[in-house]
């Protein structure tokens, strides 16, 4: 594929956080885009206005049919996102995870899309076994999340052979960045970084010491363009930093960039949570020159700018 080419990509769940930074790089690059979404978990003001948007389901056949329509990229992100959410709604995780998943599949191959780049994630990993995480590592999910991410990637990687695809998993560690809210199935930056500018105790599970690779989302981003716009990747490839920090150093990052001091509580650590995690990155730099750019002092410091200016514009 020319990367100079003007390209339309279709974003599933391109109102959400990660789908709605991929819109604002695509377009930058001169591309046209497409969201479907239907605004379960994204915002409607996360959509840029070059955008073109069809408020719809990617389990609805007709509605992925009109929005793939001209397109030469899908990027899925579309989902049923996290392991909470999972335990709370497993059916809909599956339901949306897997079963929209081969709708997108499905429109994907009739329309003969050139690259799908599908949103995968670290959770089909389960319990770290060697570190630092490399594609081969077993895979063996510990919450319905990561069994129906596990499928999704099957999925993929199988119409790559049945149906000569290039299909692109991407196995996002913990993204955070710029659109990521607050919500009740907040991940633990956009938690901690409220409760630090409400002038709450941020209460970290456990003792702390678990590690977490952080991503910022604009290197994931970049990481589903270079994907897509790579004549011949095909395949699954972690996307994450590359390095690890505990949570208590996290909680200590956090109150720094919001520039304010919360007192830090201990908590019982919750069932299901892996206690390492970090990615090995080598084998998305050598497919794709995947280079991430982010220090993650920084990219804190650039979020709590974000989040202030968010909260006050979403109180007017
Ligand atoms: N955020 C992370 O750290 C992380 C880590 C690993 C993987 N992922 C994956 O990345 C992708 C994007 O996640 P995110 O963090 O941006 O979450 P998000 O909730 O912000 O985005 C998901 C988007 O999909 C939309 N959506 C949900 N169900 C839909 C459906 N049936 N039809 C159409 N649209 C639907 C939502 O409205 C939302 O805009 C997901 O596939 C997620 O599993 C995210």
């Amino acid at each position: 594929m020319k990367t100079k080419a003007r390209l339309k990509a279709l974003i599933t769940g391109g109102a959400g956080f990660i789908g709605a930074n991929i819109a604002r790089q695509w377009l930058a690059l001169g591309h046209q885009a497409v969201v479907l979404d239907n605004l379960s978990s994204g915002y409607e003001r996360n959509l840029v206005p070059e955008c073109a948007f069809i408020n719809g389901d990617i389990r609805d056949e007709l509605a992925v049919e009109r929005a793939i329509e001209g397109c030469q990229v899908v990027f899925n992100l579309a989902a049923s996102v996290g392991n909470q959410r999972s335990l709370d709604h497993p059916l809909e995780d599956s339901d949306v995870n897997v079963l929209g998943l081969l709708r997108v599949l499905q429109a994907a191959r009739r329309h003969k899309i050139r690259k799908l780049v599908h949103s995968s994630s670290a959770g089909i990993f389960g319990e770290l076994k060697t570190l630092p995480i490399r594609e081969d590592h077993p895979q063996d999910p510990d919450s319905p999340y990561g069994v129906s991410k596990l499928a999704g990637e099957k999925h993929c990687l199988a119409y790559n052979k049945l149906y000569a695809m290039d299909n692109v998993c991407l196995r996002y560690f913990n993204v955070y960045g710029p659109l990521q809210r607050y919500d009740a199935y907040g991940n633990v930056i956009p938690i901690f970084a409220t409760r630090a500018l409400d002038g709450e105790a941020i209460t970290i599970f456990g003792d702390g010491e678990q590690t977490r690779d952080f991503v910022h989302v604009r290197d994931v981003a970049a990481a589903n363009i270079a994907s897509a716009v790579t004549p011949g990747v095909r395949g699954a490839f972690n996307i994450g930093s590359a390095s690890r920090v505990t949570i208590n150093r996290l909680a200590q990052l956090v109150i720094s960039a919001a520039g304010v001091a919360v007192p830090i509580k201990h908590g019982p650590s919750r069932p299901g949570d892996v206690r390492d995690s970090l990615a090995d990155t080598r084998a998305a730099s050598a497919a794709f020159n995947y280079n991430p750019q982010f220090d993650l002092g920084e990219g804190l410091a650039e979020y709590l700018t974000w989040l202030k200016a968010d909260r006050l514009s979403s109180c007017v």
